[in-house]
């Protein structure tokens, strides 16, 4: 397989088109004169990471050129008195995390894939993960962003600024922008205190009205964890098989992280929390306080993407985001779905509302999944919407998403979307036919 079908699909596993090059530039010297080529050329240019975006946003749909930001992949600086990180777009999220962590800082945004994924990926995506919770999103730090214009001007944005209301917010309409209007080459970001404690707590609930009750209260009762997801019987009975580990599966999970600044502050916490728990009917509650305690419980956690498409014929993945109020309801309405052949259910981060919802076909034959999909997609997102909720909460639009942006968005909110893509790139020459037509 030659070098460019390497780079027709990403971790939604839709294949693209043969790219006509792939470039790895270096400097962004060479990235200006890539845009040059393809604009003269009228190629169209698709951005990626790498590639472990979950909607298509790096897939080629037409004849491009794709430009990998592999290779660009320095930290400029870790600017400790102006707490900001500047950085290339191919640095690995999780090796810029572990810098400034030596440094008495810390980036918090974790999106499952921080060991291979890039913080471009994460800009262009607007990426979350379970610290989201506490911590906030991707664009929530990105303070600067600096790049080219899909003719090749360059153009830089905020900086090391940490408040900056100038104008219309460029900088957080490029984060989440899935490489439609612009082209990043370096990101500043914000750097907060490092929490110099930690203590993960798993709390075991025989119903999953306890666990969601659990939940719902956390908040109202002294506990801000800076992670709280859920997993369901199925997850942990897929997860069992994936790992090859004996797990109780007979149960509802609940999974938080609390953080601070003090071993006290932090114990405070934890106690809060284990009482809480308890008093709500966990029948078991574990904590992890040292490295390896906490990896044995994010494990399980952390293998249910991969866990559940092993374990089903085909698997679909929303990432929803409903009212904290209505995810009980959500859930129970996915059971109601659900049958013999085609097993709907949610799990991640519960805690502030984004549910992952996998529509899971575990008997149906081909043509028969490929009919009754289409369907339950639809009315996975449709609920959301109608809840107040939102199609999705981390993984962006890219293609999967396409065909229901509409429900968040009315004809007047589609047509600003355009506009402001022909704004940008008026010849829809940069990742044409992602987020809109
Ligand atoms: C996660 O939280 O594990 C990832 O966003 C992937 C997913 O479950 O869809
Ligand atoms: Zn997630």
């Amino acid at each position: 397989m030659s070098l460019n079908e390497d780079y027709r699909s990403d971790h939604s596993h839709i294949l693209g088109i043969t790219p006509i090059e792939v470039v790895c530039p270096t400097t962004a010297d060479e990235v200006k004169a890539c845009l040059e080529k393809a604009k003269e050329n009228r190629w169209d240019v698709v951005v990626r990471g790498a590639g472990t975006g979950m909607t298509g946003g790096a897939v080629p749909i037409s004849k491009a050129l794709v430009i990998s930001m592999e290779k660009l992949n320095a930290i400029l600086d870790i600017d400790i008195p102006n707490r900001v990180a500047v950085v290339q777009p191919g640095v690995i999220t999780g090796y810029l995390q572990a810098e400034v962590e030596k440094q008495g800082l810390f980036y918090p945004p974790d999106p499952a894939s921080l060991v291979i994924c890039t913080l471009g990926g994460n800009v262009a995506e607007n990426a979350g993960g379970p610290r989201a919770l506490k911590y906030g999103v991707t664009r929530d730090y990105v303070l600067g962003l600096k790049g080219f214009w899909v003719d090749g001007t360059p153009f830089s944005l905020g900086g090391k600024q940490h408040k900056n209301v100038a104008g219309y917010d460029l900088i957080s309409l490029l984060v989440g922008s899935e490489g439609t209007l612009g082209i990043i080459t370096e990101i500043t970001l914000k750097l907060i205190p490092l929490p110099l404690h930690s203590c993960d707590i798993q709390a075991v609930f025989k119903t999953m009205a306890e666990a969601l009750h659990t939940l719902a209260n956390l908040y109202t009762h002294g506990i801000f964890p800076s992670a709280a997801e859920f997993m369901d019987r199925s997850c942990l009975e897929a997860a069992s098989l994936y790992l090859n580990k004996p797990l109780d599966t007979q149960d509802y999970r609940l999974l938080c992280q609390v953080d601070g600044f003090s071993e006290e502050d932090v114990h405070i916490q934890a106690e809060r929390l284990l009482s809480y728990c308890k008093k709500n009917g966990a029948l078991e509650v574990e904590i992890a306080k040292t490295p390896a305690e906490k990896s044995k419980l994010w494990e399980v956690r952390r293998c249910l993407s991969l866990a559940l498409k092993a374990n089903s014929l085909n698997k679909t993945s929303h990432d929803v985001v409903v009212p904290p109020a209505s995810i009980g309801h959500f859930l129970s309405m996915l059971t109601s779905w659900s049958n013999e052949s085609v097993q709907l259910l949610g799990y991640g981060h519960l805690g502030d509302g984004n549910i992952h919802v996998n529509i899971l076909n575990v008997g149906l034959d081909k043509a028969e999944w490929e009919k009754i999909e289409p369907l339950l997609s639809q009315n996975v997102l449709e609920l959301a919407v109608n809840m107040g909720g939102s199609i999705t909460g981390e993984h962006g639009i890219g293609l999967t998403k396409k065909p229901y942006l509409h429900l968040m968005a009315d004809s007047r909110v589609m047509e600003l979307y355009r506009s402001i893509k022909a704004v940008f790139d008026p010849e829809n020459r940069l990742n044409p036919g992602k987020i809109i037509n």
